[in-house]
């Protein structure tokens, strides 16, 4: 089969390039897929996608019209997907449904740790030689209760950890998972008491109708003053406007972002000879309480291998002409 891999960079190439090891004619763009380069793909069979590429209605026209019939993705979100539109195409698309999710409950619990403690500022004063203690108080992460939203895969691993810190754990997630009951004692409850009752509140589930800005301003009024927020799940989870207006009124006492809602514009993205224009970025950027990573939550060696296996494999089941395992409908 003949693919083309949009948004490839220098990490991910290799991991792609050994699991393949020669069977399919593989070619790589660091362009993301949108509608100016669409047309890229002509001659293939196959595209496949990271998070950042969109493939719209609109492009999903042009993809058929140039003789596309298979889309890859190489994420667990399908988000930045018009599902339907494919599937009146006749397209198919699968994800990778699963690979490490340590990777990203692990940088979750970095992000915690990090504004938490304080080490960014912290770092920032000794750069000035500021060997002060002022402004670097946190609090004990044992014992405190911690929120977690969508106790799937990345969830659940998430969970584990917190255990292992000695917190309180409650969840909301509309499937509730009765082996995290009895192994982490998880209590689930509703989205309101989750967020009224935590210090610490984790975003886990998928980007879709019924979780866009799921975390609005109604929400950021239940919540705990001073609450820990971390989303390393999808920026259009939370509204930002709410949520600088929560930070501005000291409700989210501390924030940790993987993922922005505008984030396509920014993140994967060599801006440093060009002014930043989004002003929802800059506004969130300017407080000394928020650290923001650019969507590498993911960015393990062993997600990476992860992802490139599941993506041959997904290619390796159409060229074959069989359906994938993880194909989406
Ligand atoms: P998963 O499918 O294993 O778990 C998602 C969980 O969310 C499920 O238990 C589901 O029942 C729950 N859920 C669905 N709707 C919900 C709602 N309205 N409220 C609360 N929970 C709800 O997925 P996994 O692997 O745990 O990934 C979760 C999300 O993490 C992905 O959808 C993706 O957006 C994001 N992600 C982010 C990455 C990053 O690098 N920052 C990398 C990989 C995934």
């Amino acid at each position: 089969m003949r693919v083309l891999f949009y948004s490839i960079h220098s990490y991910d190439k290799s991991p792609i390039e050994n699991a393949n090891s020669g069977k399919h004619e593989i070619q790589f763009t660091e362009l993301q897929l949108n509608e100016e380069t669409v047309s890229l793909a002509a001659g293939f069979d196959a595209v496949s996608l990271f998070t950042s590429d969109s493939a719209s209605e609109l492009v999903l026209e042009k993809l058929l019209q140039i003789g596309i019939r298979f889309i890859a993705l190489r994420s667990v979100g399908f988000d930045n997907v018009s599902l339907k539109k494919a599937n009146s195409l006749s397209i198919k698309v699968a994800n990778v449904p699963a690979y490490s999710p340590y990777s990203v409950a692990e940088h979750a619990v970095a992000l915690l740790l990090a504004v938490n403690r304080k080490l960014l500022l912290g770092q920032q004063l000794k750069q000035h030689q500021d060997y002060r203690l002022q402004h670097l108080t946190g609090f004990d992460i044992n014992g405190k209760t911690v929120g977690i939203i969508g106790t799937g895969k990345i969830g659940s691993a998430f969970a584990s950890i917190m255990k292992g810190f000695g917190c309180n754990l409650i969840a909301f997630d509309p499937i509730e998972d009765p082996i995290l009951k009895a192994k982490l004692g998880i209590r689930y409850t509703t989205l309101e008491e989750v967020c009224h009752k935590s210090d610490i509140l984790s975003l886990h589930c998928p980007l879709n109708v019924h979780t866009k800005y799921m975390i609005n301003e109604l929400i950021f009024e239940q919540m705990k003053k001073g609450v820990i927020l971390l989303n390393t799940a999808r920026g259009g989870i939370i509204n930002t406007n709410h949520l600088l207006a929560a930070l501005a009124n000291n409700t989210v006492g501390a924030l940790g972002l993987d993922v922005y809602e505008n984030e396509k514009n920014i993140f994967g993205k060599d801006l440093t000879a060009l002014p930043l224009t989004d002003d929802l970025f800059i506004k969130l950027r300017s407080y000394p309480n928020v650290l923001i990573t650019g969507h590498q939550a993911f960015l393990t060696t062993e997600a990476l291998e992860g992802i490139a296996t599941a993506t041959i494999a997904t290619i390796n089941s159409w060229a074959n002409g069989e359906k994938a395992i993880n194909e989406l409908e």
